[in-house]
């Protein structure tokens, strides 16, 4: 089998933020993303995660364009994005979309569904106007919303509808790379599983290639093909998505891991947590970054940045200085020590994939419009 492309890269990507502070006391810089490396592949589901702050949509923002880096490099399909002009980024949209995580913001209140889907296709003067309006009623129908959702606005849909009608406007030009920041995290769970599945079967469909960062790790575990786990701006672990759930190389992946929350299917927002606080990003700890909470520590751990660097023939890459020798505790073992709640969680994506795959019929949150949540 030969390598796929690599579509979309980074180079010792920087992105900081100068914060401005009261008088006489100096302005602070946020390191929010340090030295990112990475490649993503054509065709892939590629996941970032990480805690709330580790900069993980500052990296998705940098690596779309929609915000311009502090230091390194984007290619998208071998072209550099450093240098492009605002009408360059304009077409560079056309190929590069972006699903936001908040339906109810993201969408604009005073314009029809229609309007809103077709606004991509008139910017980038596709199609004629009745080419157009079919094209819309074609994207809705296939998000699982009915054609007459077009004269209606954003504020008659539930949020797993207004996240359908975000997808159908990414997609409307025709995009290469979809990059959803936490697209379904503001969805109830069951809802959450319906447009997982939604993304997925476009991606086949589209042949599109998708950056997913997500707080859940069970929709990650589902979806991906990689992951790069992000702590304090910076990746400190990059593998196939079953290799890094079932044994983790790096300590943080495996407390991300250990603290995935396993409440009831039902519990909204779920979010992986690890003990004590995310550092203060505007003055990032020496040596390993990941030291001050680290139970595997040693003295060098505190002088020495461990490098990301490949650790195995499948690709993986780990930025720790006890990568080849821990033994850490992957997802088999914490499901295990926690079912049966733990299964109950991962089953529910696996079970609405096949409910779906067995039947033609939109899923029931696509039916009927609902008046908002
Ligand atoms: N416009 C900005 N100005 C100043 N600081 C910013 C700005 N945007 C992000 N930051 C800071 O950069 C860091 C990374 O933020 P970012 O939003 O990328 O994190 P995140 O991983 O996406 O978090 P979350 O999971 O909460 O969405 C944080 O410390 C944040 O406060
Ligand atoms: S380098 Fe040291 S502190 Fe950092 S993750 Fe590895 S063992 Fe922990
Ligand atoms: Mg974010």
């Amino acid at each position: 089998m030969s390598p796929r492309q690599v579509i979309l890269e980074a180079r010792a990507l920087e992105r900081r933020f100068v914060t401005a502070r009261p008088l006489f006391r100096e302005a602070t810089v946020v390191h929010a993303v340090s030295g990112v490396d990475l490649a993503v592949e054509e065709g892939e589901t590629f996941a970032i995660v990480g805690e709330s702050g580790c900069g993980k949509s500052t990296l998705a923002r940098v690596l779309t364009r929609l915000i311009p880096a502090s230091g390194g490099s984007v290619r998208y399909a071998g072209r550099d994005l450093g240098g492009l002009k605002p009408a360059q980024i304009r077409a560079l949209r056309r190929e590069v979309q972006f699903i936001f995580q908040d339906p109810f913001s993201s969408l604009n209140p005073r314009m029809t569904v229609g309007a809103l889907i077709e606004e991509p296709l008139r910017i980038h003067r596709i199609g004629t106007g009745p080419e157009r309006r079919a094209r819309v009623a074609q994207l809705l129908e296939r998000v699982g919303l009915p054609a007459q959702a077009a004269g209606r606005y954003p504020h008659e849909f539930s949020g797993g509808q207004r996240q359908r009608i975000g997808i159908a406007r990414a997609l409307a030009s025709g995009p290469k790379v979809v990059v959803g920041d936490e697209p379904v995290s503001a969805l109830d769970v069951s809802i959450q599983a319906q447009v997982v599945n939604l993304l997925a079967d476009l991606k086949r469909e589209f042949g599109l290639t998708l950056v997913i960062i997500a707080h859940d790790l069970a929709v990650i575990r589902h979806m991906a093909d990689r992951v790069a786990v992000m702590y304090l701006g910076q990746i400190v672990e990059l593998a196939p998505a079953a290799d890094l759930f079932e044994v983790p190389r790096h300590p943080y992946t495996e407390a991300l891991v250990s603290a995935i929350p396993l409440p009831d299917p039902g519990a909204r927002r779920a979010r992986a947590r690890v003990a004590g606080e995310l550092p203060d990003p505007t003055a990032p700890p020496a040596g390993c970054r990941f030291h001050p909470r680290c139970p595997y520590a040693i003295g060098r751990c505190r002088t020495d940045a461990p490098q990301l660097s490949p650790r195995d023939a499948g690709g993986r890459q780990v930025a720790c200085h006890r990568a080849e020798e821990l033994a850490l505790a992957g997802l088999g073992s914490v499901a295990a020590a926690r079912s049966p709640a733990a299964r109950k969680r991962f089953d529910l994506y696996r079970q609405a994939r096949a409910a779906q795959a067995q039947t033609d019929q939109p899923p029931a949150e696509g039916g009927p419009i609902q008046q908002g949540d």
